[in-house]
């Protein structure tokens, strides 16, 4: 394969990108409040090996290091998210200088070192104190996520211009309101629709503010998403597919976008669009993003199963079809990724996309100083391909962000699951830039043809 980053175009934006509660640590230090994955870390068999996020990468020590790694490999972005209970420990209210100071800090070392700051507003730790009052359930979150995002604009709005509002709102609300598998670990349909309400609100209430109080802001949003497969023509699979593809991918693009939810696509989305006079809100739903962020990691395989309820649809996993894999399970499938940026670029309404993230997680063994995963190279390879060719064929694709920098606190899987370029020795925080991490430092200073 033929392949060098300038084939994407002198000004293609090449990035990494993190999350705090995945890096940071310091989760009960320096004045932090907790947040829901702090709390539901300590909860009986939530988390894989009982890990928690409490150090982390220690990157709040660590950070002028970790800054330069992200130079060091060649990357002009450093994606990473404020959390909220580091600069305002209860959710709202009063202000922890010291979490304010953290986050000046890493965005004067990234200006330091020329690497462009992408910021993200919410990335899935919410404040504990609110989780008490309802979290994404409670009506009273949009009040306390507007004080939140004007705090940060105005803040940092003078140094920071590229920001993303809310990483992945279908990944939140469906792990953590409806299936009970992240923090804060509710269930059912009815957490998961108010959640899913409050949540599309916040996400364009956060694109007002920074628009009125960051001049020449960039603003961008990121969403999830797979391009959804039948798993044969019969009727019920396509409407089963149907379903699953109102959910993953429709579901908060089509709001922000001005169309309201799917619910034309699927009666249950229509009852929730009516019990929540969901009509009365599609304005404030709306915002006009500067760029949207796509995050792809799989395709899913759909099939029809009566004894699912409400959804009755079913994943058939990429093993039991014998496909190729990363170590979730998920399936590799770069003309997927291909597929799913189609239909996300076919919304007349999105003018540019940016990949905010794409990555594998797979078995990485530290031998003798080298990691030698050749399989993530592999994926890079051929993922980076499937998007030069939809860039080729004209959508605006501006920049690409790979997950992640080092290996981390990956959620409710722990600190197995190792989606890093950098090889990170949790016992003694030690970094090692795997061969995938060489392969982005060649690739990204045109060094070698691939
Ligand atoms: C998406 C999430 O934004 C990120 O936090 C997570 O680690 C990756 N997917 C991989 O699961």
């Amino acid at each position: 394969m033929n392949m060098l980053a300038k084939d994407f175009g002198d000004d293609f934006l090449w990035g990494v990108a993190t999350a705090a509660s995945q890096i940071e640590g310091a989760a009960t230090t320096y004045g932090r409040g907790a947040s829901i994955w702090d709390t539901f870390s300590k909860r009986n068999g939530k988390i894989k090996k009982s890990h928690n996020p409490e150090i982390a990468c220690d990157f709040y020590h660590q950070y002028k290091t970790d800054i330069a790694l992200v130079k060091t490999l060649g990357f002009k972005i450093f994606r990473f998210s404020i959390s909220w209970s580091r600069i305002l420990p209860e959710g709202r209210g009063s202000i922890n200088a010291e979490g304010i100071q953290f986050y000046h800090h890493v965005i004067d070392e990234c200006l330091k070192q020329g690497i462009t700051p992408y910021v993200t507003l919410y990335h899935w730790d919410l404040p504990e104190t609110l989780a008490k009052h309802g979290g994404w359930t409670a009506f009273s979150i949009n009040a306390d996520f507007i004080a939140f995002v004007t705090l940060c604009a105005k803040t940092y709005g003078d140094k920071v211009k590229n920001w993303i509002v809310i990483n992945e709102p279908f990944g939140f609300t469906s792990l953590g309101y409806m299936l009970g598998i992240h923090a804060p670990g509710e269930t059912g349909l009815t957490n998961f629709f108010s959640a899913v309400k409050h949540t599309a609100l916040a996400q364009a209430d956060g694109g007002k503010i920074l628009r009125a109080e960051v001049d020449n802001a960039n603003i961008g949003t990121t969403f999830s998403c797979s391009e959804i497969i039948p798993y044969t023509q019969n009727a019920s699979d396509l409407l089963a597919a149907k379903r699953i593809d109102c959910l993953m991918n429709r579901l908060f693009i089509e709001p922000t976008l001005g169309m309201g939810f799917p619910t034309a696509g699927w009666d249950v989305l229509e009852k929730f669009a009516v019990s929540h006079s969901l009509w009365r809100y599609q304005e404030r739903m709306t915002f006009d993003f500067d760029y949207i962020g796509l995050q792809n990691y799989f395709p899913l395989v759909i099939k029809y199963n009566a004894f699912i309820p409400v959804i009755q649809a079913w994943e058939v996993k990429a093993k039991s079809r014998k496909k190729p894999h990363t170590a979730m399970g998920w399936e590799i499938n770069a003309e997927s990724f291909y597929n799913i940026i189609k239909q996300f670029a076919a919304y007349p309404k999105v003018k540019n996309i940016m990949i905010t993230e794409n990555g594998a997680a797979f078995i990485d063994k530290l031998i003798a100083g080298r990691v030698h995963d050749e399989d993530r190279i592999e994926y890079f390879k051929l993922y980076l391909a499937a998007m030069l060719k939809a860039k080729n064929e004209g959508i605006n694709i501006t920049g690409y962000m790979a997950w992640t920098l080092m290996d981390n606190f990956e959620w409710a899987e722990g600190y197995d699951a190792r989606f890093g370029l950098i090889y990170n020795d949790f016992k003694t925080q030690e970094r090692t830039i795997k061969d995938s991490g060489l392969w982005w430092k060649d690739f990204l200073s045109e060094g070698n043809r691939k």
